[in-house]
């Protein structure tokens, strides 16, 4: 009897991943928010070219999003395009039902959409403390739930995942960083933070995972003041020890992995791909 052979007769119920890498999560049903650019964008590709069928959630740039969904299709899997606002409830079940509707279920979540509204502190608008909060933290909620109810209904179904569903909210390293000039930013993932434990611990027993992921700083429009010249580059590089900026392909490879069974005992933890952005780089050569 191989190793393998007798871990699996040990315990019966532990199932290891069947399909070959390179189809990890095929016949599988994913919806990605925020997916017409950045790192929603390069997330979705990733999940399409693993396999999966992928529901592309955008609020504007209708052109983009559909280029994201032609690309998933010229790989071989499904792709259709949704404009939904993530802050607005009638808008989120509108989408789930019309994805229920038309490919029978949902067995991927990736929480995506997300935007930044800075100001100092004490010109910070109630406006811009809302949009933030209501779109990063509001907007992940409205979607989780209703994944939630849809993985309860269904279960597990054999033959795509172990799991009952999967859940990842992409999050940022300013859940545990704090954040001068974006204090609503930094407390809507935070928020995230507390969101996705709980939802975890609670949904466990259904089998579903729930984690996220937490960028450092990734090439996309929303920093783009921060990489677009040497010199801003040069100083977003004293904060990442590994000293490159990430690319929106870095997430995508981790989105893949979490969503698929090579993770399937991963629940209810932040994977940071931030380069060391939270290795506090400022103690390098002191303390
Ligand atoms: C923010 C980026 C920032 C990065 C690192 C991300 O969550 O959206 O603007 O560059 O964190 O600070």
């Amino acid at each position: 009897m191989s190793d393998l052979q007798w871990i699996q007769s040990q315990w019966p119920e532990a199932v290891l991943p069947a399909c070959p890498i390179q189809r990890l999560l095929k016949g599988q049903k994913a919806l990605v928010t925020g997916a017409s650019s950045g790192i929603g964008k390069a997330v979705a590709i990733a999940l399409g070219h693993a396999g999966a069928d992928v529901v592309i959630n955008y609020v504007t740039g209708e052109d983009k999003a559909q280029a994201v969904a032609d690309e998933i299709m010229r790989c071989g899997s499904k792709a259709y395009i949704h404009k939904a606002d993530v802050s607005k409830e009638d808008q989120v079940q509108d989408m789930f039902r019309a994805m229920i509707a038309k490919w029978g279920t949902i067995d991927i979540l990736v929480n995506n959409a997300g935007l930044q509204k800075d100001a100092p502190f004490d010109q910070m608008t109630l406006d811009q403390w809302n949009l933030v909060l209501s779109v990063n933290l509001t907007g992940q909620f409205l979607c989780a739930r209703e994944a939630v109810r849809e993985f309860k209904r269904r279960g597990v179904r054999k033959e795509v995942s172990c799991a009952a569903g999967k859940i990842i909210c992409i999050s940022s390293v300013h859940e545990v960083i704090p954040w001068a000039g974006h204090v609503n930013y930094a407390a809507s993932k935070g928020g995230v933070m507390l969101m996705m434990k709980s939802i975890a611990q609670e949904v466990a027993p259904y089998r579903i995972r729930v984690n996220s992921i937490a960028p450092g700083a990734v090439r996309t429009p929303i920093n783009m003041e921060a990489w677009d010249t040497p010199e801003a580059y040069h100083d977003l590089l004293k904060l990442i020890p590994y000293k490159r900026i990430g690319e929106p392909e870095d997430i995508g490879q981790a989105a893949v992995w979490l969503a698929s069974d090579h993770s399937d005992y991963v629940h209810g933890v932040t994977l940071f791909v931030d380069g060391g952005m939270t290795l506090y780089p400022g103690f390098e050569t002191g303390g």
